[in-house]
């Protein structure tokens, strides 16, 4: 493949275009469109928002040394995950509720996803079914799932069948939301997309979550919301709970929200396939550590046994190949495609894509690297401001 002409191609497309390229424009722009509580509910982070700033201003500390001299000519952002070649180490993280930010929603960036073959993590808790989801994102581009473990065992059972039947090919189990965290814009509101009844297809979908109610959850959204509430997160989850969803899938199981090394040596303990370093984007533990700080200890526990991936925080390409220089395998996003939905729709979640793959492909080449292999520690360091 010629890379050169890739990218100009992929240059020229972009200067037509009607969408900006910085984060925070798009963020302003999503800012407009939408209504300050659902613009609240993305935006947002748990507390006085510390960590989620945290995330974004970490990443400044760590600088890229570039290298000079090093024919990069032909590049290479191609990255093999549990198998699965990707493109580039660029995956969109799992995300509930998107239709609070475009009529179809998770539909909408599942086909962005499939169109480009950037993976996709479908939520437990998104708009559409998670039937649906996969059906846009389609056969070629890589699909996970992400579980919300209930309090009731059969419905877990029962989602993480439908995944694997769905075809799915792992199982990302989030560790850090047991309990929403303290988000005090929502509170201000007074509002989750939840009471509304977004956010719980999968449930209405779901004939374990149906035989528990008396009215069919799809024609009673209040009921099937109460429904809901009683039965999303579980408190009562330890290590040796891993062995039940062991028990419901032969996909691989990758543990989302790991920030502290003991806990990536007891995953490795355990048997889990993959670990991704997050924060959740701040939305969890106010004061937490931010996520591209907690990277390479754990990188170093891990050795390379199993893969690690990062999220919260990651915005343009130069945090890509920080995160990667890590330890990082891939990286996830959140809140950057949100904003291109949004804004665009699916033509903006594809726009969000494509501008964060080229820019790690230019600072990637720039840097003296044509390809992943070669992202490695000795290409930042740690400065103090
Ligand atoms: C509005 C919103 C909803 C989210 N929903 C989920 C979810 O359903 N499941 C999950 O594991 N993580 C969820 N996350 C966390 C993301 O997967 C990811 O960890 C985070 O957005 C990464 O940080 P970033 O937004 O700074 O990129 C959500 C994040 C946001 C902003």
């Amino acid at each position: 493949m010629n890379f050169k002409t890739q990218l100009e191609d992929y240059q020229a497309t972009q200067s037509m275009s009607k969408f900006p390229y910085s984060f925070e424009e798009w963020e302003a722009m999503a800012k407009k469109v939408l209504s300050s509580p659902n613009y609240d509910y993305v935006a947002a982070g748990a507390g006085s928002e510390d960590t989620m700033r945290e995330n974004v201003d970490a990443f400044k500390r760590w600088r890229i040394q570039p290298r000079m001299f090093r024919d990069v000519e032909q590049r290479d952002t191609t990255t093999t995950i549990l198998g699965t070649q990707l493109e580039s180490p660029i995956m969109m993280a799992p995300v509930g509720v998107q239709k609070i930010l475009h009529e179809r929603g998770d539909l909408a960036s599942a086909k962005a996803a499939g169109e480009l073959g950037v993976p996709f993590v479908c939520s437990t808790v998104s708009a559409y079914s998670l039937e649906e989801i996969a059906a846009e994102v389609g056969e070629d581009t890589l699909k996970w799932f992400q579980l919300y473990w209930s309090t009731d065992e059969q419905i877990t059972s029962s989602l993480l069948k439908r995944a694997e039947a769905a075809g799915y090919s792992a199982i990302v189990v989030t560790l850090d939301t047991p309990m929403v965290g303290w988000r005090e814009r929502d509170l201000n509101h007074r509002w989750l997309p939840f009471l509304e009844g977004i956010g719980i297809a999968n449930y209405i979908s779901d004939p374990v979550f149906k035989s528990r109610m008396s009215v069919d959850p799809g024609s009673d959204l209040q009921a099937a919301g109460e429904e809901f509430r009683k039965v999303f997160g579980n408190t009562k989850l330890s290590w040796r709970d891993l062995e039940f969803v062991r028990e419901q899938t032969s996909l691989p199981i990758i543990l989302k929200g790991i920030l502290h090394p003991h806990d990536a040596e007891l995953a490795i303990h355990y048997g889990v396939d993959g670990v991704i370093v997050s924060n959740h984007g701040g939305r969890q533990v106010n004061g937490a550590i931010s996520a591209i700080d907690a990277l390479p200890e754990i990188a170093e526990v891990v050795q390379g046994q199993i893969p690690v991936l990062m999220d919260s925080g990651i915005r343009r390409g130069d945090d890509v190949l920080k995160a990667l220089a890590l330890g990082a395998e891939a990286v996830l996003v959140g809140r950057p495609y949100l904003y291109g939905l949004a804004v665009g729709g699916r033509e903006g979640v594809k726009q969000i894509l494509r501008n964060l793959k080229g820019d790690f492909e230019l600072t990637m080449a720039l840097s003296g690297v044509k390809q992943i292999s070669e992202i490695t520690p000795a290409l930042i360091r740690k400065t103090t401001n």
